[in-house]
């Protein structure tokens, strides 16, 4: 069956370098026959969490807040595969990817979180050449501790550094790694 994956960008560049790694991604899952569907965070409408555990009280509620997010909860319930891909601002994920993640508390209950068993792709962008310096690792744990939390699997992590928009198209290298998991996406067997 066709699956369905989701990517959620964090960059406020459309053609900066994590979108163009997660274009590569997108290319690979539809290579391997699934849909994809990508958002860019920083266009949409998405609050912080306000801590009101309104998503805790009411059973059928993801959260009371009506904003993009209610929308991205539909996306985030039906996909089998979701791909964050951030650049690092700050020595972290951008605040974008984060707003994003946090609420994903909506998404939990009595019984864990409505993300367990998905697939998760995590695609970095960063200046600084080394993954330590430039707080890409902070990202990485971040991500790999959020999803461990929640009961995700993580497929696969590209990152990669580059500053200029879009110039990481020319690390091939990485390009392809990108594409791989892609496919590598596409074929996995859902949880
Ligand atoms: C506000 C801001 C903060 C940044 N902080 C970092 C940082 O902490 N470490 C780093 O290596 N690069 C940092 N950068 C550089 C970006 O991560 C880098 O340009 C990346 O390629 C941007 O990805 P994008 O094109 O997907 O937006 C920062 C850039 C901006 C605009």
């Amino acid at each position: 069956m066709e699956k369905k994956v989701m990517i959620a960008i964090g960059s406020p560049r459309k053609k900066g370098n994590s979108a163009t790694l997660a274009q590569q991604v997108a290319a690979g899952a539809m290579a391997g026959g699934a849909r994809v569907e990508t958002f860019f965070l920083h266009h949409m409408n998405i609050k912080p969490c306000t801590a009101c555990d309104a998503c805790r009280k009411k059973k059928d509620v993801d959260c009371i807040i009506q904003d993009d997010m209610q929308m991205l909860y539909t996306k985030l319930r039906s996909a089998d595969a979701v791909v964050i891909a951030s650049p690092i601002y700050w020595f972290t994920v951008s605040a974008q990817t984060k707003l994003f993640m946090d609420r994903w508390y909506g998404l939990g209950g009595d019984n864990g979180y409505a993300l367990a068993g998905k697939k998760f792709g995590i695609v970095l962008a960063y200046a600084d050449v080394d993954p330590f310096v430039s707080g890409a690792v902070n990202a990485l744990r971040t991500l790999q501790d959020a999803l461990r939390f929640i009961e995700a699997e993580i497929v696969g992590m590209v990152y990669g550094s580059a500053s200029k928009a879009g110039e990481i198209r020319h690390n091939k290298a990485l390009m392809d790694e990108a594409y791989n998991l892609g496919r590598k996406i596409a074929s996995e067997r859902p949880a």
